[in-house]
């Protein structure tokens, strides 16, 4: 018999209802909850979850209105062999990505999904990426068994009954099926952090030519919360490419001069390169009163308008952000941003109820449990937090948050940056010749690899850092920003690389990095402004020292040569590189990027052994 719930007196969209009773037949939950998006819908959930196990509430002294998870030690992170792109073709998926047929996925989707939500509740969780009723913001449907999943979705998305007044009877939404993968028997206890532990049986599965997600067995961050990484970058970026906008893993940041002036960047890194970190910095005492501003920390929706502007948007409402190593020193304003209404993962929790990890810049306490939930101490010779462990907090308490970050039109974008983590060769910032000169420069980026990627050397590509992150063949993405660049009337923002991670003789970085970093983000708001200079190498355009406003920082002419001198070796052995990355995507590559690449190859071959701003 079909489960009653009160799903008509919430929507009229007849879609939506027989897509929940579907689900529910399939899934055979013991209740429907449909939500509402309350502040008191989400203290009753994390009462319910303190009460069974899942939360601890944290000191409301000191940590006010916040919660600590601890999840099962097989659901610690995104399952990226275990994520897959389901198009009709293989071709379409691409190298970079899984793939298995739609049919074959579908029917194991069912038997996997079929009675997995025994015991357990349905929640239909209604979201929208982006300010609600913004034209470049999409809606979402999330059913999930998770309660974990619906707070976490109500502090990261817009969610709750005004979407589905959005969404009206007949909408477009993201259909997205979330299951933690472990049905209860009648009378089983539950467990704090329910999960199929088996990674071979977690799947999390796109179907971009239908707009679907589909997602089994883990509980954790972007497996889970499937409005981020899911919807917001790998559905999004199909989308995108079928709509002639862009969906990229990219922060916001708005720049304001002394003088008032406003200028917004979009900027893609790899992972462990300071994102967030450059995505809230803080620029140096006495950097002359400039101002930044954050409007995301990950993805970026970005549509022109009718004069040509690129215009963006975050999809999102909160951060979901990497504990260990974010402090005073390293982020300020994220540790500002979760002083309360926090939800915290995988941290150590101390004996006064707050939070620790490594990294955090204050001492480690004497004791506290762990994130697998042991007694631990500073000298046990383990770490007290999962190294991928996080934070949930509302981008509203960044207290450099932009005032236009709701704006449902979206800021305009007049630059994008690239970077990676690179100890030599790739200078401190240089800009791209042309649109597509910047397309190869982000379609080549990546960070040197470290030991912990066993077997691979050099440089881990990871071009516009949304290799696990692209919806369909990573070269036709590469495809579609190129065309991106052919529209007539589109006003382009200039392309940018940055590498703050170039070391000395001595293998230390020769970089202060950080805060400082604004004064590059400087050079490039003035160059996007045309008000200051450059010279060209065979990289791109690069900063002169008296182009690079250093007032204050003890940073010497030969310091600077240091990280921004080219060696023609190495810059040769990088384009040889590039050569064998690009075989992998056969006949899809664009030719444009292979002309980029031999165009780079001559410059480099007439270079000196070894070029530098000065002689330049
Ligand atoms: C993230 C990621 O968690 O990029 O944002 O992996
Ligand atoms: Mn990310």
């Amino acid at each position: 018999m079909a489960l009653t719930h009160d799903g008509a007196n919430r929507t009229s969209n007849a879609k939506l209802l027989n897509w929940v009773d579907e689900i529910a037949a399939l899934t055979q939950p013991d209740r429907i909850v449909w939500c509402d998006g309350s502040e008191e819908e989400y203290q009753r959930l994390c009462d319910e979850m303190v009460a069974s196990g899942t939360f601890t509430k944290l000191n409301p002294e000191k940590r006010p209105n916040s919660y600590l998870a601890r999840s099962h030690p097989s659901d610690v992170a995104r399952v990226e062999d275990r994520t897959f792109i389901c198009s009709l073709n293989k071709e379409d998926a691409g190298p970079t990505n899984n793939w298995a047929p739609p049919d074959e996925m579908r029917a194991q989707l069912k038997g996997l999904m079929n009675g997995c939500m025994k015991g357990r509740t349905l929640y239909v969780i209604p979201f929208s990426m982006g300010p609600i009723g913004s034209p470049i913001a999409q809606i979402g449907i999330e059913i999930t068994d998770s309660a974990y999943v619906v707070v976490n979705m109500k502090i990261m998305t817009r969610m709750g009954q005004k979407v589905l007044d959005t969404l009206g009877s007949d909408g477009f939404f993201v259909p997205c099926v979330h299951s933690v993968g472990a049905p209860l028997a009648p009378g089983q206890q539950d467990v704090p952090w329910p999960c199929e532990p088996d990674i071979g049986r977690k799947a999390i599965v796109h179907f971009p030519e239908t707009r679907e997600i589909w997602s089994y067995g883990s509980g954790y961050g972007g497996n889970a919360l499937l409005g981020k990484k899911c919807l917001a970058l790998r559905i999004a970026s199909s989308m995108a490419r079928d709509e002639g906008w862009l969906a990229e893993h990219m922060l916001i940041l708005g720049l304001e001069s002394p003088k008032g002036d406003k200028t917004y960047v979009a900027a893609a890194f790899p992972s462990a390169c300071g994102k967030t970190n450059l995505a809230m910095i803080v620029p140096p005492k006495g950097f002359g009163n400039w101002k930044a501003l954050t409007v995301g920390d990950d993805i970026a929706w970005i549509k022109p308008t009718a004069d040509g502007t690129l215009r963006a948007i975050n999809p999102e409402a909160g951060f979901f952000g990497v504990a260990p190593g974010t402090s005073y020193d390293s982020n300020p304003m994220a540790m500002e941003s979760i002083k309360g209404n926090s939800i915290f993962t995988n941290v150590v929790l101390t004996d006064d109820g707050d939070v620790w990890w490594e990294g955090m810049g204050v001492a480690a306490p004497a004791h506290g449990i762990d994130w697998q939930g042991n007694d631990w101490t500073p000298d046990c010779g383990r770490v007290g937090a999962h190294p991928n462990s996080r934070f949930t907090a509302p981008a509203g308490q960044c207290p450099t948050i932009d005032p236009a970050w709701e704006d449902p039109a979206g800021v305009p974008i007049s630059a994008f940056i690239f970077g990676g983590r690179l100890s030599k060769t790739f200078p401190l910032v240089y800009q791209a010749f042309d649109w597509n000169h910047g397309v190869f420069m982000a379609a080549t980026m990546g960070s040197e690899a470290t030991a912990a990627a066993i077997g691979v050397t050099g440089i881990r590509r990871d071009p516009f850092a949304m290799l696990p992150f692209c919806g369909y063949n990573m070269a036709s993405y590469w495809g579609h920003w190129i065309n991106m660049g052919k529209k007539p009337g589109l006003k382009l923002p200039m392309i940018f690389r940055t590498n703050w991670f170039r070391k000395d003789a001595n293998g230390k970085f020769a970089w202060p990095g950080y805060g400082q970093n604004m004064r590059v983000l400087k050079w490039i708001v003035e160059r996007v402004n045309g008000q200051v200079g450059a010279v060209e190498s065979s990289f791109g355009l690069m900063p002169r020292y008296e182009d690079l406003d250093l007032e204050g920082l003890d940073f010497s002419k030969a310091q600077f040569e240091m990280i921004t001198s080219i060696n023609r070796a190495e810059a040769l052995s990088e384009i040889e590189e590039i050569k064998t990355f690009f075989a992998k995507f056969g006949a899809q590559l664009p030719p444009e990027l292979e002309s980029q690449r031999q165009e780079f190859g001559k410059r480099a071959e007439k270079a000196p052994e070894v070029w530098t701003v000065e002689a330049a």
